[in-house]
């Protein structure tokens, strides 16, 4: 079932009837693709273990692999989390509802054991996506919501992404507007001190510091040990080889090379002029500084490619900096660590 809602429909009286419908299908313990600003999530009711088993199945997700929680208020959070830090207080006050999820100490036994893959704490997070708020207001119960792809496949930033992956497998999907960030939230670890970044996003290091005023450690880097189970797995790929071209598209010696290939890049639309004629070419945001556009355009371009009869894919690399840290995690995830550097002239 799709239920079209668009945030300008939000106050239509034919609205309220499909929120209706959908709180109804959630409380039955069914699972529903909806909006939210990061990426479209697979929501069912985190209290409800066979809700969350059906989750898990839809998306054929590693079982130790724990699902973000969403609630609508920072009131919920108390029946299922131990009484809020004030520094923890203070980050939500600032930063929800919005792109960040914290994990927490897990409080007695109202959440599903399979909703945190049986550990003793738990992801929290608020969406500010208008339509996804709308649901978990007139839901009223907490949602478990992991993003809406099948795994291994890029997150889904548009409701037609839910559907390519989950047509079949769920009950519904609520078509709404596209995601505005595109790129999963940042995931903080607030179960110890210093808290830890446990998965880049929008919201980063400096700005939570900013708030915060105390330093924010990281812990995601490949090298090291995951301290999000989800970080471990191979992520957002397309089934082509994808190489990232560091310092982005100069010279272009190795497109040229592979002239019996069918070869492909993603670029902003700025560089489009350097790539030779005959490669297929995607756009992921007009200028080489415009990296949220690009946060926002990523997956949709990788899943383009990987529908395409390209060979290989080669990406544009963003230089390191504090706001592309999230877009070149992801970038680096898709390709496997697969990098060129771009020899200047
Ligand atoms: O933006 C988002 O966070 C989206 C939208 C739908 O809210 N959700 C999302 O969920 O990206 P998912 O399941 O794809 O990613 C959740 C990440 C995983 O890496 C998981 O391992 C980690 O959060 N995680 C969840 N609960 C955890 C916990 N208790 N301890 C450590 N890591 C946890
Ligand atoms: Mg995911």
């Amino acid at each position: 079932k799709i239920w079209d809602i668009r945030t300008d429909q939000l106050k239509d009286e034919v609205t309220a009837s499909k929120l209706d419908e959908i709180k109804t299908a959630l409380e039955y313990g069914e699972v529903i693709g909806i909006p939210t600003e990061t990426v479209y999530g697979l929501a069912g009711d985190a209290r409800n273990p066979e809700a969350i088993q059906k989750i898990f199945s839809a998306k054929n997700r590693p079982g130790d692999n724990p699902l973000i929680v969403h609630v609508h208020s920072m009131d919920q959070l108390a029946d299922f989390t131990e009484p809020l830090d004030p520094k923890v207080e203070t980050l939500m006050k600032h930063f929800w509802p919005g792109p960040i999820s914290f994990i927490l100490p897990l409080k007695g036994s109202v959440l599903a054991g399979n909703t945190v893959a049986e550990l003793d704490s738990v992801a929290v997070r608020m969406p500010s996506h208008p339509v996804g708020h709308a649901i978990l207001e007139k839901v009223g119960f907490p949602l478990a919501a992991p993003s809406a792809n099948l795994s291994g496949k890029p997150s889904p930033t548009d409701f037609s992404h839910v559907i390519d992956d989950l047509n079949g497998k769920v009950y519904g999907v609520v078509a709404s507007d596209p995601a505005t960030y595109g790129l999963e939230s940042t995931v903080l670890d607030c179960t110890q001190f210093p808290y830890r970044i446990a998965r880049p996003g929008s919201i980063t290091k400096g700005g939570l510091e900013s708030v915060l005023k105390e330093v924010v450690s990281k812990h995601h880097g490949d090298d090291e040990r995951p301290i999000a189970p989800g970080m471990k797995y191979k992520h957002y790929a397309p089934h082509q080889p994808l190489v990232v071209v560091e310092g982005g598209f100069k010279n272009n010696t190795h497109l040229r090379l592979e002239e019996d290939q069918k070869v492909g890049v993603i670029a902003p639309e700025s560089v489009r002029n350097l790539i030779p004629d005959g490669i297929y070419f995607i756009s992921l945001c007009s200028g080489e500084n415009d990296y949220r556009e690009a946060g926002r355009n990523l997956y949709a371009a990788l899943r383009k490619m990987d529908k395409s009869d390209v060979d290989k894919i080669y990406i544009h690399g963003f230089p390191k900096k504090e706001e592309t840290e999230a877009l070149m995690n992801r970038i680096h995830k898709a390709t496997g660590n697969e990098i060129i550097k771009e020899e200047s002239e």
